[in-house]
């Protein structure tokens, strides 16, 4: 090497250690800046992914760059920044592990609710030496699947469905399954889901089918199915645009809960699955109803993690008592008959729990119970106001009479509510649920 390049290269060389030097001093100021954050967030209650802040940080630094092509490797900088932050406040702040176990025999297993829930899943899984295929959708957050494949390490492989209750199809069956098939996956291979409920019931049904069912694993990141879908062990595809229609019980080995995970989560999505949590606590748990009277909740993710861990607990009672649905368990679908009207009506503009919420008020016989359950739904940013539907009775009745869950003689099964906890399953026509919208 020349003389000339030689110097070069030491300045070069010289000028990134300063920079490094001086970058080692304000990352300690930096990171004393992150820890008084943490406290901040500890003592308030609040989540250490702040996804909108994060966008909202990469946008407004990385337009101080002026090189395009740099500009793509600061915001990577950035990126890990934060990363580095967010697991430094992970570790400073109180992890509480709640297992909550589900016994059902030779079919028990646990739900873990912590932060770092991913990690924790990887270890336990890769505790036997298999393959691993991790189903997923387009709009979980990538980070999330590289997390998991990384912990997870070399047995691990991702197949990735489009979002939305559409794919859960037979088509998105067979995609996962044939997956496994060309990668040689035998009896002792596992399936995990990593998504919402359209994610953990197709993941879920195709471990229940794969060689006669193999080992599935959960890991829900919508409020939805951390609440509701993930717990129980029901599986399924819909067909011809009937929902649930091909499916089998088939229980995980364990479900693994981050409220943390929820933090990209759309606020509509956040209110939506929490309307399941409160038809929990309205149908078997007035502890838990009472969370949701304690104001605004969608304010205070640890109010929502109280909510999580004691909605699957009311869940999981349910299920333990009545595994298959052959009597208990159809509690669960309080404010779904009438709910399930107007989602079909509705085109797709609703949300499945916005439509529950509706569907709640009309089955309650108490006109105390009715107000405080509309109470708690408004804390929860759902709207129950009917008028809308009530003008549109004729479409909401022919969706009933479509409802697959008719009884004999034209009759629909449906829950009422007294108050907490006092339930009652009736069998009404149509014509007589039409009557209750008014
Ligand atoms: N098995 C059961 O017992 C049971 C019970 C209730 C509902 N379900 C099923 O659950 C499904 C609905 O589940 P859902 O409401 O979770 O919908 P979903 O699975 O479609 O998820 C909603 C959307 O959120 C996105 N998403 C998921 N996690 C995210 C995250 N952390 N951050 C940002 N975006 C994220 C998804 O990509 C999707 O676009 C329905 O198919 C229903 O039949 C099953």
């Amino acid at each position: 090497m020349s003389e000339e390049k030689k110097t070069l290269l030491d300045e070069a060389r010289e000028t990134i250690n300063r920079v490094d030097r001086e970058m080692a001093h304000l990352f300690e100021e930096r990171m004393d800046a992150v820890r008084k954050v943490a406290e901040y967030k500890i003592a308030h209650g609040l989540q250490v992914l702040d996804a909108e802040r994060e966008k909202q940080v990469i946008e407004r630094n990385s337009a101080l760059i002026e090189d395009e092509a740099l500009r793509a490797y600061y915001i990577e900088f950035l990126k890990n920044n934060m990363a580095v932050s967010r697991r430094f406040q992970h570790n400073i702040m109180p992890n509480e592990h709640n297992v909550i176990p589900v016994r059902l025999g030779n079919d028990s297993y646990d739900i873990t609710v912590c932060r770092g829930a991913i990690d924790l899943a990887a270890e336990k899984i890769m505790k036997k030496d298999r393959k691993v295929c991790v189903v997923t959708d387009s709009g979980v957050p990538k980070e999330y699947s590289d997390k998991l494949l990384t912990a997870l390490g070399d047995g691990a492989i991702l197949h990735v469905i489009p979002a939305g209750e559409e794919n859960k199809t037979f088509e998105s069956l067979l995609g996962v399954l044939r997956e496994m098939l060309d990668a040689g996956f035998a009896r002792t291979d596992a399936v995990v889901a990593l998504g919402g409920g359209v994610v953990g019931d197709l993941a879920g049904f195709a471990a229940a089918t794969y060689m006669r069912g193999i080992d599935f694993y959960n890991i829900p990141t919508t409020l939805l199915a951390q609440v509701d879908s993930s717990v129980g062990g029901k599986t399924a595809v819909d067909l011809d645009g009937y929902k649930n229609m091909i499916g089998a019980f088939h229980q995980p080995r364990a479900v693994f809960i981050d409220p943390d995970l929820l933090a990209t989560l759309p606020l509509r999505h956040i209110s939506a699955g929490l309307c399941e949590a409160l038809k929990m606590g309205a149908t078997s748990d007035p502890v838990l109803f009472e969370l949701f009277e304690k104001g605004n909740v969608l304010a205070s993710p640890k109010l929502i993690e109280e909510i999580i861990v004691r909605a699957v607990k009311a869940k999981r009672d349910v299920v333990e008592i009545d595994e298959r649905e052959g009597g208990l368990r159809k509690v669960l679908n309080f404010g779904h008959t009438l709910g399930h009207a107007i989602e079909s009506v509705s085109g797709l503009s609703l949300l499945h729990g916005e439509c529950v919420a509706l569907g709640m008020i009309p089955m309650c016989e108490n006109e105390e119970f009715k107000k405080r359950l509309a109470k708690a739904l408004s804390n929860i940013g759902l709207s129950t106001d009917i008028t809308k539907y009530s003008a549109n009775k004729k479409a909401i009745l022919e969706a009933l009479t479509h409802d697959k869950k008719s009884a004999a003689g034209g009759k629909i099964s449906a829950v009422l509510l007294r108050d907490i906890g006092e339930f009652e399953f009736i069998s009404l026509t149509p014509e007589e649920i039409i009557e209750r919208l008014v």
